[in-house]
Order: structure tokens, then C-alpha cells, then sequence
């Protein structure tokens, strides 16, 4: 590997810093980087830690240089063994060092706005001002250069599989995907506007209509939408859609893509994805995006109290989840936690505790008076709750009741550090409407280009909310990762949903008539799908925010504090543009 590494390394260079070791000893090197650290040696010599990106080597140099903390130099001396009692275990090239070198300065530094060494925490807002400095920190490095290999291995997975890289327009036009677009005005034709792209939805269907057959993209996709941990305005996704194909056929080409990403990130190999409809994943863990690295599942009291004389019990669901050890937990804990359920919008949430007394297992709760014995029996057996667990039962409307449950589980229960890393899930039989607007139209749950379950297509006008699509999610320790769908290409099918969608024809024809107009050409069957890169490469780099994964981010706020953007344009290309501004209450100052 280092002699390799040592053989790349030309230009002004013979090796990378981070390479050397005992093997090169006796040859002179040189080696260019950034001044991590001086330390005087005595009255004429220095030490300098040389950082690039590989890593450090201790120089040893004339203390008469002026070289300061992350001034740019080259040093070439002959590389030797560190004498006996100084090797650094913590750095990987401890045992040698580049002695009696020579120096030269290729730029000088002010004094860095934090330390790039990593050991002292910058505020966000200063590392992204100065973001090329908060780059050169090793966290950074690691970072993209890991989303490097994340994408090396979506593409090795993609072309393996046949699939053909198109890109696709960044301006482009509005579609109905649903996210708010960003506009960009048109010099040209005044008064007419570009669209950046949500997604590259509409044209990779359209790539199937010619024939393309497997197509992807590493594609970039604009949403102005709020910014939270996981989003950011600009993201990238691995984007595909494919011709001929089943469901099955599409979870098979992106499963094979996410595990060569996991395997070529850990060097392990991963477990395989699981498949979980979409309504057994809401009854099991109160989610459409569990995190399968730690069990606690919901469990289902229904039977175990019916008939049951507890009003609170006599309810649509009665679903509870069960603390191992969590019997413990102290009123002010159970208090909390019962407010919290309330707040998730849950009416009340039960608490008992699992006790051992003489005759065996007993429940302790202010409400366990209203629990006969038989279904206080019937509730530690339906849960497996032993001696020193803490049940939580919600009641009350089903979906609701899981929700606040999956929730509970999420806030209480940690992943075990045993568990495989990283738990991909398919999520499928999504419904097709997510309920229903203020004008009592149903909301398309994916987009209204989604084919609807085959079982269901009878009842898409009589009972709509009851249908089944042919869409799914993917899912990695509770984040969603992406999403996709069997395509509609039958425009029959296609006049039906938008008519149930309240979308008259005139409507759909003016938004979107070139795909409509282009169907009317020969549509194959097809379907897609698209992940987002940021999300997975943050979730490999266990980063909590996407932001770290991104070399040039915006803060939440929707600034680039190191670009200064946005910002005012100068008068004379607004009117280029055609455009004129309204009177604006203060400018806002970025941040
Ligand atoms: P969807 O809108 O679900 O599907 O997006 C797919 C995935 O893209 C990522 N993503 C984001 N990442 C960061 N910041 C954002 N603002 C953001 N928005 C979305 C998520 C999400 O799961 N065209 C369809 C896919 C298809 O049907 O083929 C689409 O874009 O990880």
C-alpha cells in the first residue's frame, strides 16, 4: 500500500506524510503540507508536524525558519528511525521522522480561526464560514472521502446491473412532485422562469418512453423546503428508474447498490435488507421508518383485555411496549412520560410495573385496580414481561396509538452496539392517498404518477383511502432513505387517478401535458426509485447531520456563510433579467 502510495505521489513531492515508515528509512523524501504543530528543539532545531491528507510526519528543521501553524511548506531530508523513547504510538508514522531537513515555504498563514487538529470544538457557524479550514480537519477529510466511496461503489453497483448514466436538465420546469421550487428568471425571455429540478422524476420516465431501458444518476435535486438535520435545499440522490420490471425486480438493483455502499464502507458484509409492509411496520413499531437495531416491539393487548371493565381499555387499540428493566423508573420519570405520550397526541398513557410477589408476577399501577386478575395475567403474558419491566399501554385510535408508541420506543430504547450497524428495510403496499385535503380530495401519499396496488383498482373511486400503491420506502436505523413506485403508463388509469385527485384535464394538460402528450407515443411498464446520498453517507460516517457529509452546506436558515448567499443582485442584472423588486421590510443578514 505505502509503496504504491509512494509511487503516486509526484509533482513536488516523492511521498504522502502519512506513508512513511521504518521501511523507508535511509531515502530522502520530501514531503509538502500544512504546519500542524512547531515545538522548539533545543536553541537552533524545531520540530514540525506536516499534515496532508494522509495523515502526519514529525520534521525535523532549523529553528531559524519563521514557520508558523498552517503555513504551506515542502521539506526534504533523509528519513531515519526516531531515537529510542520518543516513537509516537498515537500516529501511525511514530517510529521515523525527516531529519536535519531542508525547508521550503510555499505560503504563509495568518492564525486559523479555530485549530484544524480537531481536538477543540468550533462553533458550526465559524466552521462554515471558514469551511476550507474545517475541510482540512481529519473528521472532514474522512468524511468526504468516504462519500467518495459511497458513490464509487452506487456506480460499480449501477453498471454491474446495466445501467446507463444520463444526465438530465438542471433548468427545468415545474412538476407536481410536492416540494415548493426554486425559479430561475429567464434573460432570454423576460418574464419566464426556469424551474430547478426536485427530482429528476418526470425525466427519467420520459428516458423509458425512448427506450433507455436502465438509466440513472448521481443527480443533484433542488426543494425549497424548511432545513432540518437531514435536509438541505441541494441534495443528491442515486436516482433510477427501469423498464419491464416488477417491485421485486427494482428492490433487488437498489438493495444491491446500498450493500456494496455498506460493504465497501465497512469492509464487512452487511445483513441482507428485510421487507416489512408499510401497515405491519406501523403495528409493529408505530412507524413507516423503524430502526431495526433493537427489538422492543409493539405489542397488541386487544385480546388480553377484551370485555374489559377499564373504560380507558375499551378502545379501537390497546397496544404497549415493554421496558426491560424499566420498572425501576421513578415517578418523575413515569410522569414525564406520560406527558410526552400526551403531547404526541396520545389521550393518556398506562404504566405498570412488573413486580414478583409470593404468588408470582404482579402488576403495580394506579390503575391496576381496574384490571381484573385474568387480564392482568393475560397482559404480562401477551407483552413477556418479566420481573423488573415497565409496560406502557396507549388505547385509542389505532394508527394514532402506534405512532405515539413508536415514538416511546424511539426516545427510550438505544441500539445495542452488538447489533449488525446497519439495518436496511423495505417498506412496501404503501397506501396510495395520505388522507384527504380541505376540499376533501385525497392527498397523493408518493406522486400522482404512482400505479396503484392491482387488488385495489376497483376500489380507487368507491373507497380511495383504502388503496393500496405499488410504491415503497427504503429505510436504514430509522431514517428514510428513499422512495419509489411502479409507474401509471396506461393513461386510462392515469385519467382515473387524477380525477379522484380533484386534477380536471385542462389542469393536468397545462401542468403537465409533455408527459402526458408523450405517453400517447408507446409507454413501457416502468418503475424507480431514489435514495438519498446525503442521508446514507451521513448515517456511514455516524454524522447525526447531513451537513457534515457536505462540503459547502447551507445553515438552516438557508445561508452560505462562507459564499455569502445569498444576496442582492446589482441593479443592472435585475434589469437584464426583467425584474423589478418589491419594497422588502429590512434585509435579513445571513445566518
Ligand atoms: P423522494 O422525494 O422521496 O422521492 O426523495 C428521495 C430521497 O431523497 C432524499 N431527500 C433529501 N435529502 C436531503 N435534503 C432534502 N431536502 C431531501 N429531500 C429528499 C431522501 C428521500 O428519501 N422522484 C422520487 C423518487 C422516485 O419515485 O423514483 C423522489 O424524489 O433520502
Amino acid at each position: 500500500m505505502r509503496r504504491e502510495g509512494a509511487a503516486r505521489a509526484r509533482g513536488l513531492r516523492t511521498d504522502y506524510c502519512g506513508e512513511l515508515g521504518p521501511e523507508d528509512v535511509g531515502r530522502t523524501v520530501s514531503v509538502c503540507g500544512w504546519v500542524s504543530r512547531r515545538r522548539e528543539h533545543g536553541e537552533h532545531l524545531a520540530f514540525v508536524d506536516l499534515r496532508d491528507h494522509t495523515g502526519i510526519i514529525q520534521c525535523v528543521v532549523d529553528g531559524g525558519h519563521d514557520i508558523r501553524a498552517e503555513h504551506v511548506i515542502k521539506v526534504t531530508g533523509e528519513l531515519r528511525l526516531r531515537p529510542e523513547g520518543t516513537v509516537n504510538e498515537a500516529i501511525p508514522t511514530g517510529e521515523v521522522e525527516v531529519g536535519a531537513s531542508e525547508v521550503e515555504i510555499l505560503s504563509v498563514a495568518e492564525p486559523p480561526p479555530f485549530s484544524v487538529d480537531g481536538r477543540i470544538a468550533a462553533e458550526e457557524q465559524v466552521r462554515l464560514r471558514y469551511r476550507y479550514v474545517d475541510l482540512r480537519r481529519e473528521r472532514m477529510q474522512a468524511n468526504l472521502r468516504l462519500r467518495a466511496q459511497v458513490n464509487a461503489a452506487i456506480r460499480r453497483s449501477m453498471e454491474r446491473q446495466g445501467f446507463v448514466e444520463i444526465e438530465t436538465p438542471l433548468l427545468w420546469t415545474p412538476t407536481p412532485e410536492g416540494a415548493r421550487e426554486f425559479a430561475i428568471p429567464s434573460r432570454l425571455q423576460p418574464g419566464s422562469f426556469y424551474v430547478l429540478p426536485q427530482s429528476p422524476q418526470i425525466a427519467k420516465q420520459l428516458l423509458m418512453l425512448s427506450g433507455f431501458d436502465r438509466y440513472y444518476q448521481i443527480a443533484r435535486c433542488m426543494r425549497d423546503e424548511d432545513l432540518r438535520a437531514d435536509r438541505q435545499f441541494e441534495f443528491t440522490q442515486l436516482d433510477l428508474e427501469a423498464s419491464f420490471v416488477r417491485q421485486e425486480d427494482l428492490w433487488e438493483v437498489v438493495s444491491d447498490s446500498v450493500l456494496e455502499v455498506a460493504r465497501s464502507v465497512t469492509g464487512k458484509e452487511p445483513p441482507p435488507v428485510e421487507t416489512m409492509t408499510w401497515s405491519e411496520a406501523l403495528e409493529r413499531f408505530g412507524t413507516d421508518k423503524p430502526d431495526l437495531r433493537f427489538k422492543m416491539e409493539l405489542v397488541r393487548l386487544e385480546e388480553a383485555v377484551a370485555g374489559t371493565g377499564f373504560k380507558a381499555f375499551q378502545a379501537e387499540a390497546v397496544r404497549a411496549l415493554c421496558l426491560k428493566g424499566g420498572a425501576e423508573l421513578g415517578r418523575g420519570r413515569l410522569d414525564a412520560l406520560t406527558d410526552r405520550a400526551k403531547k404526541l397526541g396520545a389521550a393518556g398513557l398506562v404504566w405498570l410495573r412488573v413486580l414478583r410477589q409470593s404468588d408470582g408476577l404482579a402488576l403495580e399501577s394506579p390503575v391496576a385496580k381496574f384490571l381484573s386478575d385474568k387480564e392482568k395475567a393475560a397482559v404480562v403474558a401477551a407483552t413477556g414481561a418479566e420481573e423488573g419491566d415497565l409496560l406502557l399501554v396507549v388505547a385509542g385510535e389505532r394508527a394514532r396509538s402506534c405512532r405515539v408508541l413508536g415514538q416511546l420506543r424511539l426516545d427510550l430504547a438505544q441500539p445495542a452496539v452488538s447489533e449488525p450497524p446497519y439495518r436496511f428495510c423495505w417498506i412496501t403496499e404503501f397506501p396510495l392517498f395520505e388522507g384527504l385535503d380541505d376540499d376533501g380530495n385525497p392527498v397523493a401519499a408518493h406522486h400522482p404518477f404512482t400505479m396503484p396496488h392491482p387488488d385495489d383498482l376497483d376500489r380507487l373511486e368507491s373507497d380511495p383511502l383504502s388503496v393500496r400503491s405499488q410504491s415503497y420506502d427504503l429505510v436504514l436505523n430509522g431514517w428514510e432513505l428513499g422512495s419509489g413506485s411502479i409507474r401509471i403508463h396506461r393513461a386510462d388509469i392515469q385519467r382515473r387517478i387524477f380525477s379522484v385527485l380533484g386534477i380536471s384535464e385542462q389542469e393536468a394538460e397545462s401542468r403537465f401535458g409533455f408527459l402526458l402528450g408523450a405517453f400517447r407515443y408507446g409507454a413501457p411498464p416502468h418503475g424507480g426509485f431514489a435514495y438519498g446520498i446525503d442521508r446514507l453517507a451521513a448515517l456511514m460516517a455516524g454524522e447525526e447531520s447531513i451537513r457534515e457529509v457536505i462540503a459547502f452546506p447551507k445553515t438552516q436558515s438557508g445561508a452560505d456563510l462562507m459564499a455569502e448567499s445569498p444576496r442582492a443582485l446589482p441593479e443592472r442584472q435585475l434589469e437584464e433579467l426583467g425584474l423589478r423588486l418589491l419594497p422588502r421590510p429590512e434585509a435579513k443578514s445571513p445566518g
